[in-house]
């Protein structure tokens, strides 16, 4: 047996193999080929049995030798080719730490969530706590409790939306005054901000969904002259201190006597313009005093307490307070809408 051939050719060929991998996994498979399990140098070793003893020790050395010599040169160029790896993969994922950041884009609030927050804040400077009902209601809260008699129009499929024979959605706030005297005794002071529902069709100044914020107040001599000043204040502080307030005589089934509220035109100022249908005046809440039978049926006795109620559009506030003239903008989230609001 030539062992010297032998050893050449594994060499001849390892070196071939060697130099055409260019990467870890050929690499890899190039020393499998030669020091794996079934590779060439393993083969050759099975050799030793079948040639003449005094062979035997020489192919041994050769082989460890080789062996060595294999193993040296796979781990060298292994070597090599992580470092050169690694470098590639840092070259490719090179930071420029100097490059200024991404913009995060700031959202804004939306025009009635700012309003509502107004007026909220300035109820509660007041010393106004904020009440909640549900949108949800029956006939007893929208209407039988706060005196709306059986045949009154509100009641008519025409202008509420009736979810079936017993419950109907909240056509005003006006109910959370019931709920709330009903489980709370005097003094009472709360603000009801919240959705409420009318069979209306949608269009510039009408909709089906609109928010409305109540307040009630029941105390012992509470008068209307208490109402008044809550209103101017809150007046002032909404649309600014050049404003007026008048109280209109006025009817409402849960409130006696009953006012609505007008504040001198945002646009005219008083003059007349197309906005007030040249009135000066724009309408912005229903008001009055607590009519003494809804104190009664809520469980308060008229003897000895009285209260004021007021119900105020956030809607019609919000759009008057930024001169938007069509409500449906409220409600289509126009991206190009709602960012001037910040
Ligand atoms: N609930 C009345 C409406 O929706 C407004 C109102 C509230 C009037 C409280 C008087 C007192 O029109």
């Amino acid at each position: 047996m030539d062992i010297e051939k032998i050893i050449s050719d594994v060499k001849e060929k390892f070196n071939i193999k060697y130099n055409e991998a260019q990467d870890l996994d050929s690499l890899e498979e190039v020393r499998v080929k030669f020091l794996g399990k079934n590779g060439k140098i393993k083969q050759l070793y099975g050799k030793m049995a079948s040639i003449p003893d005094e062979q035997k020790p020489i192919l041994g050395k050769e082989l460890n030798k080789v062996k060595e010599e294999i193993n040296n040169k796979l781990q060298e160029k292994k070597d090599k080719l992580a470092a050169e790896k690694k470098k590639r993969q840092l070259e490719a994922e090179r930071i420029d730490v100097t490059l200024p950041g991404h913009k995060i884009k700031k959202g804004s609030q939306h025009p009635l969530s700012i309003v509502t927050s107004e007026l909220e804040e300035i109820f509660i400077a007041m010393g106004f706590k904020i009440a909640v009902g549900p949108e949800v209601e029956d006939e007893y809260y929208n209407f039988k409790a706060l005196n709306i008699p059986e045949d009154h129009p509100a009641r008519d499929l025409q202008d509420t939306l009736y979810l079936d024979d017993l419950f109907l959605l909240r056509t005003h706030t006006s109910p959370v005054q019931v709920r709330t005297m009903e489980n709370t005794s005097p003094p009472i002071k709360i603000i009801a901000p919240g959705r409420v529902y009318r069979a209306d069709e949608l269009d510039a100044s009408h909709s089906p969904v609109f928010h409305q914020l109540e307040g009630l107040v029941v105390d012992e001599n509470i008068t209307f002259g208490d109402l008044k000043g809550t209103i101017q204040i809150m007046v002032e502080q909404i649309f600014g201190q050049n404003h007026s307030v008048r109280f209109r005589p006025s009817y409402f089934p849960f409130t006696e006597p009953s006012a609505e509220v007008d504040v001198s035109c945002i646009v005219c100022g008083g003059e007349g313009c197309s906005l007030c249908s040249y009135t000066g005046w724009l309408e912005i809440m229903g008001s009055g005093l607590v009519h003494p039978r809804v104190l009664k049926m809520s469980g308060i006795n008229p003897q000895e307490y009285s209260g004021f109620a007021f119900g105020m559009g956030i809607d019609r506030i919000t759009l008057l307070k930024y001169g938007i003239d069509d409500i449906r903008l409220l409600q289509e989230n126009d991206r190009r809408f709602l960012q001037q609001f910040k």
